[in-house]
């Protein structure tokens, strides 16, 4: 970072005020909205954007005179975007946000955040939209890949640690969407219900934590309503909870077309996004006529006016936007190993029946089928989708209805399986099958030592998945090969769980996500054991749908523009913790990945009071390096059966190497919001601790007595 160390939060208040004092009414205006840059979807250059002003996902003029820079805002989920925006400008294409879930690994995450800060500055961009941490509510929903888990903590953890890295480098990050954008389907009419209190032990505590350790410069809403309100003008998320109790000082946006009018800013919403959004969705620009007219009318108290500025002023002075030097020179090839190390640390060894890993000398003959692997690996689509350097491998066309179906494709990123098989196993005799019918995919597996089947399914913003399984009849290739060779090794490149009616035929299952620009090399690796896999699944594989809390999907199929109603009955018990409350058994639980070596735990003890501290030791009993996530789990608080990850720590260990472990419980996690007295409360008794290898799989156990108490706001 070229800044100067980051000013006190009462310098940057004051500075705000005194700035915003000094601004005209058409200044403050200016700064309350965002425009967007011409894409596939926005054809026309808005001519509010400047010659020479690179097009991205949102520009707000600054006020030259007093020092504001202009706001350049870029998507950053999966690093600097740019289809559409940019031709020809490339990025670091990273692993998908569940792949960084999966790694369990905060300085992973803080290292990728640093990446997407320094991308984006050298491009200009000081507002990265960043920071995606919706719980994985519904394992169908189309954006679980740009958010890290369904658990609050680790999705709280990374998050706070990708943020902390962009700001690092003096560019302003997001958190988003705030709260319950957890489903696709409809989501401009998608009205999400839900405990109150129930929320604020879930999705708002993830929020909680990780504006907590992270302060992001901005706060973007959701699309949806919560509770019958829309996100964007939500005032009891926005003014009561996040500037209220938490007591926020930055600034809340919209998502992009997702101010529901200029009331909102009577209910906390400081700036309206994406202004030709806001057209589409709503024929108007709320924060431009309308909210200048509520001003002339008094309606918009001049106060409110002047917070609404301070807010953006005092987050772009604390990150240091305005100090900024020369652009920081970009180390291309440091940030493709983070790339590398994010999809290595990501891949999820689900099941290995002893085919894996592949003996490097290997002279076996293997058929590689499927998933267009012979190019490169599946990514997600929508906003976050990036270019890599180099391009993409391949651009399929898959399209759909609506204003996202435009943008809807198979991107291969480059780095092919294939190929990086081939490197790596150098004696080997390696073909490839396209994977096109069951058939064929057979001739070549049955002639074959082993098969290795890559399946892909892309999931998209805009877009719920209809089930859980995978498309284009991957099952029945699988299938049929596991039929005709009992070697057969299954790679998923998905962003999302999905069934899997051959696992019992098969002897091994990867669950690669996407993995990014290289992705292909970090499978390979992974197969032939140059890597030992060390991901853990940071969402709950179902069985079945009817497992889940929705075994239907509310509005799926009906008309984009249909009001839907989705209630999320199981309320704070998401993912592991319905599972573990509805005694099912999921296909492959919350935590789990397998390794090649193996890992033992003990000596845990545990002491109560104000909360849980929990020690153990981990130690690797088997013949090579690797790491492990111990997880630590609350399974009864006083007279309750209720399970929370209390704290896990990936844990990198040499053979026979042993470490102890402390994790110290943030007291949130054993309590139960009160919302009458609006406060935490933690019940006097005893509360049973596991320490597990996964929600399912639990090593030791044991119990502490914790004293009642009330807490926080
Ligand atoms: C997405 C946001 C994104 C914004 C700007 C919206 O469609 O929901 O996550 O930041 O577009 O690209």
């Amino acid at each position: 970072m070229t800044t100067s160390a980051a000013p006190s939060a009462s310098d940057v208040d004051a500075r705000a005020r005194e700035i915003e004092a000094q601004m005209t009414d058409d200044e403050r205006f200016s700064m309350l909205v965002s425009v967007m840059g011409t894409n596939d979807v926005v054809t026309v250059r808005d001519d509010r954007i400047p010659e020479g002003v690179p097009m991205s996902a949102g520009y707000v003029p600054g006020v030259p005179r007093l020092g504001i820079p202009a706001q350049l805002m870029s998507d950053a989920s999966l690093g600097v975007t740019n289809p559409g925006y940019r031709p020809g400008d490339t990025a670091t294409a990273l692993p998908a946000g569940i792949a960084l879930g999966a790694s369990f690994n905060p300085a992973l995450a803080r290292q990728s955040g640093g990446m997407l800060g320094r991308e984006a500055r050298s491009r200009g961009f000081n507002v990265q939209l960043a920071g995606g941490i919706n719980l994985a509510r519904d394992p169908r929903n189309g954006r679980n890949f740009e958010y890290l888990s369904e658990d609050p903590l680790v999705s709280a953890t990374l998050a706070a640690e990708s943020i902390n890295g962009i700001q690092a480098e003096g560019v302003i990050s997001t958190i988003k969407h705030y709260s319950l954008n957890c489903n696709e389907t409809n989501r401009h009419w998608l009205d999400a219900i839900i405990d109150p209190a129930a929320h604020r032990e879930s999705d708002l505590l993830a929020f909680e934590i990780a504006v907590e350790r992270s302060h992001p410069g901005a706060v973007m809403t959701g699309y949806n309503k919560i509770n019958g309100d829309y996100a964007g003008g939500n005032s009891v998320l926005i003014q009561d909870v996040l500037k209220g109790a938490w007591g926020y000082p930055g600034w809340v946006m919209s998502d992009w077309g997702g101010t529901p009018g200029w009331e909102a800013a009577l209910n906390g919403l400081d700036q309206e996004s994406g202004l030709q959004l806001d057209i589409m969705m709503w024929q108007t620009e709320w924060f431009c006529g309308p909210l200048q007219q509520a001003y002339a009318e008094g309606k918009l108290p001049k106060e409110r006016l002047s917070d609404m500025v301070q807010r953006i002023l005092r987050s772009m002075f604390a990150v240091g936007v305005d100090q900024w030097g020369p652009a920081p020179t970009v180390d291309m090839a440091e940030h493709h190993s983070i790339a590398l190390e994010t999809a290595r640390q990501g891949i999820v060894l689900l099941k290995n029946d002893g085919v894996l890993p592949l003996a490097p000398d290997s002279a076996a003959h293997i058929a590689m089928i499927g998933g267009h692997a012979h190019v490169g690996v599946a990514t997600g689509c929508g906003s976050s989708a990036v270019v890599p350097p180099g391009g993409f491998a391949e651009v399929i066309k898959i399209g759909g209805p609506g204003i996202m179906g435009v943008g809807r494709n198979l991107y291969l990123e480059p780095s092919s399986p294939v190929e990086e098989v081939r490197k790596l196993l150098p004696n080997a005799v390696i073909e490839f099958d396209p994977g096109m019918s069951p058939a064929e995919s057979a001739l070549m597996a049955s002639r074959c030592d082993l098969a290795i089947v890559f399946a892909i399914r892309v999931d998209s913003e805009g877009f719920d998945d209809p089930d859980l399984c995978l498309p284009w009849g991957q099952d029945a290739v699988i299938d049929a090969v596991a039929n005709a060779n009992p070697n057969t090794v299954v790679v998923l490149e998905t962003g999302n769980p999905v069934l899997m009616p051959w696992s019992d035929k098969v002897k091994a299952i990867a669950e690669a996500w996407y993995p990014g620009q290289a992705g292909g090399r970090a499978i390979a690796e992974v197969l032939t054991g140059v890597v030992s896999p060390s991901g853990r699944l940071p969402i709950t594989f179902p069985a079945s749908l009817t497992q889940t809390p929705r075994p239907e999907l509310p509005g799926l199929g009906s008309e984009w523009g249909t009001p839907t109603t989705i209630e999320y009955n199981e309320g704070a018990e998401v993912g592991y913790r319905w599972f573990s409350k509805q005694d099912e058994q999921p296909l492959f639980a919350f935590g789990h990945g397998l390794s090649y070596t193996t890992f033992e735990y003990s000596d845990l003890t545990v002491e109560g009071g104000d909360t849980i501290t929990a020690r153990f030791a981990v130690t690797n009993t088997g013949t090579r390096s690797g790491a492990d996530v111990p997880q630590l789990y609350l399974t009864r608080a006083a007279a309750e059966d209720r399970m929370r990850l209390l704290g896990f720590e990936r844990v990198e260990l040499a053979p026979s190497e042993s470490r102890e472990v402390t994790v110290l419980a943030d007291p949130r996690l054993l309590a139960r919001y009160d919302g009458d007295a609006r406060e935490w409360h933690i019940e006097s008794g005893d509360y049973n601790v596991a320490l597990g290898r996964a929600a399912d799989d639990i090593v030791l156990s044991t119990s502490a007595a914790v004293r009642e108490r009330r807490f926080g706001h």
